[in-house]
């Protein structure tokens, strides 16, 4: 998979990238990561990427042509157009289902708005779809392009070892994760669940799955009643 991301900050994503999962998945050549800089696509000498807004009021507007320019230079003949992702606080909410359906596309293209805002021709025009990851804004898209390229990143075929993998497609999908625990078993007179020492698998995964039930119910009913409508949808609606 290819992910382009296009920010006025390119130098933030360096570090991000060089570690843990998703350096191996560049590593293994699964995943192809690029930055680019808006301001390489603009044409005046002062490499002006944003304006005062029409109507007036505070903050400055990423212009369009940048944007539309970064995006079109990038469409290969002959060879799909890559989706084309607008971070911002007024998309839809970015969720683990949407990161597995963009895991299944061939390229993606994922431009970092800021707070202030974005033409909204960019919005209208430019790109396929607008996501947020969260009620809560940013001062720009560049930690959120982050957040959708790990979370979409660890679910390329491949990425993550076959244990993990088998892991997340487990009965506990769309469930909060059970604790975890490792040595010491004792830890200033903190102890650990008698059912993760005994060894015994089938307690250890009923144990698991109970605790997966237990959180999930006090903390996110929300997640609950969304496996309940999964469940109770006739098949081959949606
Ligand atoms: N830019 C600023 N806030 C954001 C958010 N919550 N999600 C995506 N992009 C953003």
């Amino acid at each position: 998979m290819k992910i382009e991301l296009i920010t006025i900050f390119p130098d933030l994503f360096a570090g991000l990238f060089r570690y843990g999962m998703i350096r191996r998945a560049v590593e293994k050549g699964l995943l192809d990561l690029s930055v680019l800089d808006l301001r390489e696509f603009t044409d005046d000498r002062h490499r002006t990427v944003d304006d005062r807004p029409y109507g007036g009021g505070e903050g400055m507007v990423l212009k369009p042509e940048p944007l539309f320019r970064a995006v079109e230079s990038r469409r290969r003949p002959g060879e799909p157009d890559p989706r084309v992702i607008l971070l911002s606080p007024q998309g839809r909410r970015f969720d683990q289902q949407k990161a597995k359906e963009l895991s299944l596309r061939a390229r993606l293209i994922l431009i970092c708005g800021r707070y202030e805002g974005v033409d909204q021709r960019v919005a209208d025009h430019l790109a396929d779809e607008e996501l947020s990851i969260g009620d809560y804004v940013l001062s720009g898209g560049e930690l959120a392009g982050a957040v959708v390229v790990d979370a979409v990143s660890r679910l390329i075929p491949g990425v993550l070892g076959e244990g993990q993998s088998a892991l997340r497609e487990s009965f506990m999908e769309g469930l909060l994760d059970h604790p975890h625990y490792t040595r010491p078993a004792d830890f200033r007179g903190w102890g650990v669940p008698e059912a993760l020492l005994s060894g015994n698998h089938e307690e250890i995964r009923r144990w698991r799955e109970a605790e997966a039930w237990r959180l999930t119910r006090g903390r996110r009913p929300d997640l609950i009643e969304a496996l309940k409508e999964k469940t109770d949808e006739p098949a081959g609606s949606g």
